[in-house]
């Protein structure tokens, strides 16, 4: 049995499998074939699975997966491109959070909506670590309240542009402006030598962001966090990654507290056409 198993009782010939696999390892010499394998297919398939997103007559089953094990598309849920555009411009970065915790259900809906996220090659090379203990977090923002002073004493102009300084006076006296009073931290990681971890860790937790504000979650990047969990070896000690793991980003997240009136301007898009 071949890995891609095309039904030729319900394969209508339409080439769509053959136009949307991005790896072309499908091929239909002419109309009046079925779709076969190119050689070297397998080694050479993502597991994307647009061959079954496309395919209208239900036709193809991918390494066991067949076309109903997968969600279909339910054009009446989809949001018009004026509700998206709406949506996506009134997200923004809350920092002020209400004291009781996210359930981990919901923290959990938002990452699997996340997960859904583009990867390069389609590694889906993100993995979570969620902070859902509140005294955890703020033990963890203590650190990276450490590794401000350390990086004030070493990097002074760094520090000097980052304000630094008055994000550690703050903290001394008691105001958080580390986790923004966030109860929760998640953080992606994966891999440090697959190149695509970075960017597909970016892409998730801007995913994972506008998920999280679709459900009503507070969220905003954690950026100290970051900087600490990328640098700081007492702060890589405390979150323990797996071995060869890095941290890509960090997302503070709790109950949104604050309503937003309007949406405030951002600069113009700065586009060359050519
Ligand atoms: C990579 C990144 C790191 C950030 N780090 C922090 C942070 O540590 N603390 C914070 O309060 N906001 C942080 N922010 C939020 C930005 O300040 C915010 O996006 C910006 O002020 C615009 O506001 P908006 O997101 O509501 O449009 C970060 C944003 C990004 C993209």
């Amino acid at each position: 049995m071949s890995f891609i198993e095309f039904n030729e009782e319900r394969c209508k010939r339409d080439g769509f499998c053959v136009r949307e696999c991005p790896m072309k390892i499908i091929a239909m010499p002419d109309r009046e074939s079925f779709p076969r394998l190119v050689s070297r297919a397998e080694e050479l398939c993502i597991d994307c699975g647009h061959c079954i997103a496309v395919c209208p007559h239900d036709a193809i089953t991918l390494k066991g997966l067949a076309p109903e094990d997968c969600e279909p598309v339910k054009k009446d849920l989809l949001p018009t491109g004026e509700q998206i555009a709406h949506f996506m411009k009134t997200r923004r970065s809350v920092r002020d959070f209400k004291s009781e915790p996210v359930p981990k259900e919901l923290i959990e809906k938002c990452i699997d909506i996340a997960r859904y996220a583009p990867s390069g090659h389609n590694f889906q090379p993100v993995h979570w670590l969620v902070i859902h203990d509140t005294d955890e977090a703020k033990r963890l923002a203590g650190i990276v309240a450490d590794w401000m002073r350390m990086v004030i004493e070493s990097m002074p102009a760094m520090a000097e542009m980052m304000h630094l300084e008055l994000v550690v006076k703050e903290w001394d006296r008691g105001v958080d402006k580390i986790l923004r009073g966030a109860q929760h931290i998640v953080i992606a990681h994966g891999d440090r030598t697959n190149m695509t971890a970075q960017g597909a860790c970016t892409i998730a937790l801007a995913h994972l962001e506008l998920a999280a504000c679709s459900l009503g979650v507070g969220a905003t990047w954690g950026g100290f966090v970051h900087a600490a969990t990328a640098v700081f070896p007492p702060m890589q000690q405390a979150i323990a990654l797996p071995d060869g793991h890095q941290s890509f980003g960090a997302m503070l997240m709790g109950w949104n507290n604050m309503k937003y009136r309007r949406i405030p301007p951002r600069k113009d898009a700065r586009i060359t056409w050519c």
